[in-house]
């Protein structure tokens, strides 16, 4: 293992542990998870390994295999910038629990594909710290400190969806979260006995004012559930009265989540009676929504599902917070090509820079591998 030879390198020893934790698609259910409501990510195949020793004083020493250089080194948690403080978050977050560390990092998740690279290393790094301080977490625990770590010291308000994905998500599955109870499934997801692929469709391009519009969209989710007296938007039951009494954006965002929820519940339905083609509609539909209600897609991306269509997907949307990153499509293997040229004679049409194309199979989440 390369992260391991690394290591050694740059540290002289081997590493204690070795742990890797994937990134993610979310397959429905996008902006529900901090309203309380339900998600169906899954894992991909690309991910995050750690390698880590931990030290006796608070040193924390970082590699990483992606970025040129000597390890950085931190002998306080406010020192580190950059990807560096989702590491340092996690030591944070963990507090006396722990001590320094000696870390290489290796990761391949697509950069800014929207696929979650930065909680699969918070996630990887939380396993590894787990495991050699037998801190007797649960995965749903890591995936909590995880976001903590976020929230609270990147600073990005982000819901329990991405870092869930990465801790517990099981191979050939997709992950059924109800962001409320933490009551998580794993429901099978096997396409190619359908003759199916999913499709990810990167558009290679990030909007810088996503962060800003993520924490205002979740404000106006907020400000909707006090108009209505309920404790989040998932407990809207009534939703003709609940839009009588909204108006503006937050009506439109209202309208967004609670026939989201409602998809994801159907979606998983139609999966669970082998309807697996039939999905695409509801991918169609939550991706409409999530253009005109949420407002939070990007003319790639809009283009990107369209051409995806036209070229023979069964369904596409975009998937994950929006502004840029990937789509995905549900696309018969037969037709992949086809769905491929579209899309890529869509974007040269229009001057966007080439999409990339990425097959996904559902992952197996966090793991040790050493
Ligand atoms: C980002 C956040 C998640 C979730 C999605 C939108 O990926 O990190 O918590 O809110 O956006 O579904």
């Amino acid at each position: 293992m390369r992260v391991v030879e690394a290591f050694r390198a740059a540290y002289g020893a081997s590493p204690q542990t070795v742990w890797r934790a994937p990134g993610r698609v979310n397959l429905i259910g996008e902006h529900t998870d901090y309203n309380d409501g339900f998600v169906l990510p899954f894992a991909v195949p690309w991910g995050v390994t750690a390698a880590i020793t931990p030290r006796t004083d608070d040193t924390i020493r970082l590699l990483s295999l992606q970025a040129s250089g000597e390890p950085l080194t931190f002998t306080g948690h406010d020192q580190s910038t950059g990807w560096a403080r989702y590491v340092v978050g996690v030591f944070a977050m963990l507090g006396d629990r722990v001590r320094g560390a000696d870390i290489a990092i290796d990761g391949d998740v697509p950069q800014g594909a929207g696929l979650s690279s930065s909680a699969a290393l918070e996630v990887a790094v939380a396993s590894a710290l787990n495991d050699l301080h037998d801190l007797g977490m649960t995965p749903m625990e890591i995936a909590l400190l995880s976001q903590k770590a976020e929230n609270d010291f990147v600073g990005m308000p982000c819901g329990i969806m991405d870092q869930a994905a990465s801790a517990l998500c099981e191979e050939g599955h997709a992950l059924f979260l109800d962001c409320r109870s933490l009551a998580s499934r794993n429901i099978p997801l096997d396409l190619a006995p359908h003759g199916l692929s999913m499709l990810i469709i990167d558009t290679q391009v990030h909007h810088e004012h996503a962060g800003g519009e993520y924490a205002k969209r979740r404000a106006e989710c907020e400000s909707a559930a006090r108009k209505l007296g309920v404790p989040a938007l998932r407990d809207v039951t009534d939703l003709a009265a609940a839009l009588d009494r909204l108006q503006g954006d937050e009506r439109k965002r209202t309208m967004h989540i609670v026939t989201e929820n409602h998809r994801v519940e159907a979606l998983i339905g139609l999966l669970r009676a082998g309807a697996v083609t039939e999905i695409g509609a509801l991918l169609n539909a939550s991706h409409l929504s999530l253009r005109d209600q949420y407002e939070v897609s990007s003319p790639e991306l809009d283009v990107a599902v369209e051409a995806a269509v036209r070229g023979g997907a069964r369904g596409a949307r975009m998937t994950g917070g929006g502004f840029g990153g990937s789509a995905i499509a549900l696309v018969p293997v037969e037709r992949l090509a086809g769905v491929e040229e579209s899309v890529t004679a869509a974007y040269a049409e229009r001057g966007f820079q080439a999409p990339r194309f990425l097959p996904a199979t559902p992952a197996r989440g966090a793991h040790r591998l050493a």
